[in-house]
């Protein structure tokens, strides 16, 4: 039939609407598979869709379409569908005759308002989750509806799949095999499969047929449209097919199916037999979809569109392949709320009746006794990571342990975050940026190499390899058990290869025989020789290796197919122990801590551990670090704990006495600063450090009026606070106080005076400061500032500011102090300070944040005048300041900051970095300036009228953290994101960064300001 003569024009829709339905409107054309659809907007903002059928259409199908609709509306309780529209004769389908004389069936239904799932973006946990709430709801509305068209004959439905069988032909081998295993699956299965419930269900909650709220975080599945897939069938289906989309573009398919699971189970309670053949169903669905796909593509070769719609059920396809069915299974019954592994209560049991000793295990050792030996993320037995891969070191600490408690023998790590496992093959990049398998699944027994190692109970032998390489086991023997009502394995890894040459594959082995010996270093994958032994009750398609470590965020199905070895042994040491949760931290601190002291994201984190550039939690997560400038040389730099440490063992004073320590660190700091600046002072803060200078600043000129710039932060005490105008002009302030004169933010991009050549007149506003305070009869004490203005949003001063002030307030007699609390020690990458940036000198420096790298210590650099005139004999002591352990670490950590070239480090990644934000900003014209050198950059967000965004920069740093990425905000508007990571951070982090960044600008409420 020529498809010109079918086609309905929008006037003819109008007119339909208004004769058949007596509504008034405007009607725009949709697309439409079969029938010709239009929006129709009624004047007053209802809105309907309009469907006209094709002459040909059957009208059972419409009338199977439409009752069904009709019956969701009265049963779906809460539920949002399109309503039946009747006609003026009420009729739910109205006919007209078109103008070559064929007869149309015409339907209108009520317009669902909203966007469709496919422009979505972020599609979270949370919206998968509603996604099921849906779909279960609907599942449940059409409970007791049926209709003999719901019987027909349908390619898209999954209980019909294996037509797809003969259709194998159409792809290569490898598709071939994909295919071809999830086929026969299905076959093997169809049995069980055949009996579960069936019903009439939506059968096709695509990413087009989803209609979602219209809020930009936290959205919700609001309903779910186009009911022309509906068909009789089992219930799983229709929870197969919204997973199958929802999962579609995700790193781990697995877990973007579990929240919808959750949902859809929370609204219509799904089986346990149902669950069994979830995986598969899913799969057929996209063996469906792809075979459908192959056969248009044989039929058109020329279609460019049907390559690229294939593409995501491949990708998607290809990931489920390597999602294992038990471990997909177990998780689903998890996230039904059952026991994951079905066996699990069964084990427990056994083995709650069946007493097992460690010497059973260990027939040499004669010990039943364990020490627990925490090897867990915030283990201080365990060290530094550096620690931990000296092996020496390790197996001294080990056989010291064994010395002091030489009855038991060191053991533990079930359940054990641990982040000792560093090589590529522990991490992938999942669905929330990059994770890594941290959770130990079994039981460590540190022994000597050599150790015979033996059978616990009658079993055979499953694996038998040599599992090579670093970080692996090693030798690798795992014996299959069985009891009466089930089987489980036990795993014993880090043998020694002679134990595996000696048994087989098939081999049985009786319960008290050897079952090997434990391996050296060289033959166990580089550990201190110890046996892996763990409890499984699934192989889960391992044949050569199984994990001995799993992913956090999938622990409570890992816990249940690897159940605790010590159920065997109960040995009251080998217990895992209970660590107290988050909120119970945040509610002690609500009532115990100052109700000032605030805490960093939505949801805190709390962090145990740190190295180099990552901060990690007490799962284990790794957190990129992009603000932390304390950390200044990376968290925890070996070097610098070991300086620490040693010099902590040995003595700590105060500076009264002769120490080398404190002449060293002063003399690293001095080839640092011009020689003018040759006196220091050692204090333990920044805030210490400005207030020294400030009383250095009224000993030598006499005054004690200050000048300092809008939006300046300098520290936390009395003093310190009078000259911040971020604090006593924010929240809980007061303005300034008599003797503080602020000039405002020097800021080119949104301050008082905007653009290029801006010195002039910021140096102008510091000479009106200046005038004021000689108006009032009174002289200038200081300007303070810092050379980078950090909690006023990473402002860079403009050119030739700092020098014209300096000369205004020098002429004014007048100090000039440069806050490098921030800046200093090699950050700002040209230069090692951030003054030197402006070709000036000033007359105090202050050092603060990353001279200690976390440990309390900094230093006021004076010029010999100022020095002279501040020793007026009153003693300046301080208890703390320049002790011989902080000079130490102070000292360490300027050597490392000139022996790791970290300041030309920072220059180099800093403008790589930098200009990698400003692309981005071209991109992303939210990103309206970019600015910062070195390591101390940030990028402000504002609208097209320059108005500051501060509820996007929060939402970009709390959706950065999800990733895994730590950034936060600054700047009056808290619109400005701050980068100043540890000045390790490398080039592979500055990507990774950018890759974050350009991911959550995309995201909806990043877009719409
Ligand atoms: C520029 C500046 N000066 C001084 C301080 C105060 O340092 P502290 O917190 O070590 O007392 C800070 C702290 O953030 C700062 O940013």
């Amino acid at each position: 039939m020529n498809f010109n003569t079918l086609k309905i024009t929008p006037h003819l829709a109008e007119s339909l609407t208004q004769e058949l339905f007596n509504i008034r409107g405007k009607a725009a054309p949709l697309p439409g598979y079969i029938d010709f659809n239009f929006k129709i907007n009624r004047d007053d903002g209802e809105g309907y869709i309009l469907k006209i059928s094709r002459p040909d259409e059957n009208q059972e199908y419409l009338d199977f379409q439409q009752k069904l609709l009709q019956y969701v509306g009265k049963k779906g309780r809460n539920l949002i569908s399109p309503r039946v529209m009747l006609d003026t004769k009420g009729n739910s389908i109205a006919w007209f005759t078109d103008d070559t004389g064929n007869r149309r069936m015409v339907r209108l239904l009520t317009w669902v308002s909203g966007r469709i799932w496919s422009v979505v973006n972020p599609q979270l946990d949370d919206l998968r989750f509603s996604l099921g709430e849906q779909c279960g709801k609907l599942t449940r509305a059409l409970q007791g509806f049926d209709h003999p068209q719901a019987h027909r004959e349908f390619e898209w439905d999954i209980a019909t799949s294996l037509w797809t069988t003969p259709h194998l032909d159409l792809f290569d081998e490898k598709e071939r095999r994909i295919l071809g295993s999830f086929q026969n699956d299905f076959k093997k299965t169809q049995g069980a499969y055949a009996a579960l419930r069936k019903a009439v269900v939506h059968n096709d909650a695509n990413d087009n047929n989803l209609i979602v709220s219209e809020e930009q975080i936290h959205p919700t599945v609001k309903a779910a449209i186009d009911y022309g897939d509906a068909i009789y069938t089992q219930i799983i289906n229709d929870l197969a097919i919204a997973c199958t989309y929802a999962i579609m573009g995700h790193n781990a398919p697995l877990e973007a199916a579990l929240p919808i699971i959750k949902g859809y189970h929370s609204e219509f309670p799904l089986e346990e037999r149902e669950l069994e053949h979830l995986y598969n169903a899913i799969a057929m669905r996209l063996v469906i979809s792809v075979t459908k796909s192959a056969i248009s593509k044989h039929e058109e070769p020329d279609n460019a569109y049907l390559l690229v719609s294939e593409k995501p059920a491949w990708e998607v396809l290809g990931k489920w392949y390597g999602v294992h069915a038990d471990f997909a299974h177990y998780s689903f019954r998890q996230a039904c709320g059952l026991i994951p592994h079905p066996h699990e209560t069964e084990f427990k049991n056994w083995s709650g009746q069946n007493e097992f000793r460690l010497s059973g295990l260990f027939p040499t050792v004669d010990k039943n006794e364990a020490y627990p030996l925490d090897l867990g993320v915030s283990s201080q037995w365990l060290g530094m990571q550096a620690d931990f891969d000296d092996l020496d070191l390790f197996q001294f600490k080990i056989d010291r342990l064994q010395k002091k408690h030489p009855n038991k023998i060191p053991a533990g790590g079930y359940l054990e975050p641990r982040t000792v496992y560093t090589t590529s093959e522990y991490g992938r990049i999942g669905n929330s940026g990059p994770e890594n398998r941290s959770i130990h699944l079994g039981l460590d027994f540190w022994l000597p190499a050599g150790t015979a190692v033996n059978a616990l109970f009658d079993g055979e032998v499953v694996t038998s390899v040599n599992d090579a390489g670093d970080k692996e086991y090693g030798g690798l023997i795992i014996l299959k058990h069985k009891t009466k009502t089930f089987d489980f394995f036990t795993l014993y890894g880090h043998l020694s290869v002679a134990s595996i040459q000696k048994k087989e594959v098939g081999h049985s082995i009786k319960k008290g025989e050897n079952i090997g010996y434990l391996g050296h270093p060289e033959e166990n994958g580089n550990w201190a020789p110890h046996l892996h032994f763990q409890v499984m009750l699934s192989m889960l398609g391992y044949a050569t290796d199984f994990p001995g470590v799993g992913y956090f965020n999938q622990i409570e199905v890992w816990k249940s197919v690897c159940p605790d070895p010590n159920l065997l042994f109960k040995s009251i040491s080998l217990r895992p122990h209970k660590a107290t949760s988050n909120n119970q931290l945040i509610e002690y601190r609500k009532q115990h801590l100052g109700k000032s002291l605030s805490l960093q994201y939505e949801v805190p984190i709390k962090m145990v551990r740190g190295a180099g550039q990552y901060l990690i939690d007490q799962y284990g997560r790794k957190y990129l670090d992009t603000v932390n400038n304390v950390a200044h040389v990376g968290h925890e730099h070996p070097a610098v704990v070991k300086a620490g440490q040693e010099q902590m063992a040995l003595l700590n004073t105060n500076s009264r006495y002769l120490h080398d320590n404190i002449n060293a660190l002063a003399k690293e700091l001095l080839e640092t600063l011009p020689p003018k600046l040759s006196v220091l002072h050692f204090v333990n803060s920044g805030s210490e450090a400005n207030e020294l200078a400030i009383r250095m600043v009224k000993a030598v000129t006499g005054e004690r009026d200050i000048i300092a710039s809008e939006i300046g932060y300098h520290g936390n005490t009395n003093m310190c606070v009078d000259i911040s105008s971020y604090k006593f002009d924010g929240k809980g302030g007061k303005g300034a106080p008599e003797h503080t004169h602020i000039f405002p933010l020097p800021d080119a991009f949104r301050g008082k005076y905007r653009g290029e050549n801006t010195g002039d007149q910021y140096a102008g506003e510091v000479q009106l400061q200046i005038d004021a305070i000689h108006s009032k009869g009174r002289g200038v004490g200081a300007l303070i500032i810092e050379p980078i203005i950090s909690c006023g949003g990473q402002i860079e001063l403009p050119d030739g500011f700092l020098a014209k002030a300096y000369e205004h307030v020098r002429a004014a007699g007048g100090l000039c102090i440069s806050d490098e609390v921030q800046v200093g020690c090699g950050r700002v990458g040209k230069f090692f300070w951030g003054f030197q940036l402006h070709n000036v000198v000033p007359d105090i420096v202050t050092i603060g944040k990353p001279l200690g790298n976390g440990h309390p210590l900094a230093a006021v650099a004076c010029t010999q005048e100022v020095a002279e005139k501040f020793a007026n004999g009153m003693e300046y002591f301080n208890t703390f300041g320049g002790n011989p352990v902080s000079c130490a670490i102070g000292a360490e950590v300027l050597r490392t900051v000139k022996r790791e070239n970290l300041q030309e480090h920072a220059l180099q990644i800093g403008e790589f970095l930098k200009s990698g934000l400003k692309s981005l900003a071209k991109d992303f014209p939210i990103i309206g300036d970019v600015r910062g050198q070195g390591l101390f950059l940030g990028f402000e967000l504002v609208d097209a009228e320059m108005n500051p965004l501060g509820t996007k920069a929060d939402y970009l740093a709390n959706r950065m953290k999800d990733q895994g990425i730590l950034m936060s905000t600054d700047g009056p508007d808290h619109n400005v994101l701050k980068i100043k990571p540890p000045m390790v951070f490398s080039h592979d982090n500055a990507e990774e960064l950018l890759f974050y960044l350009r991911k959550v600008f995309r995201e909806d409420f990043m877009r719409r300001y």
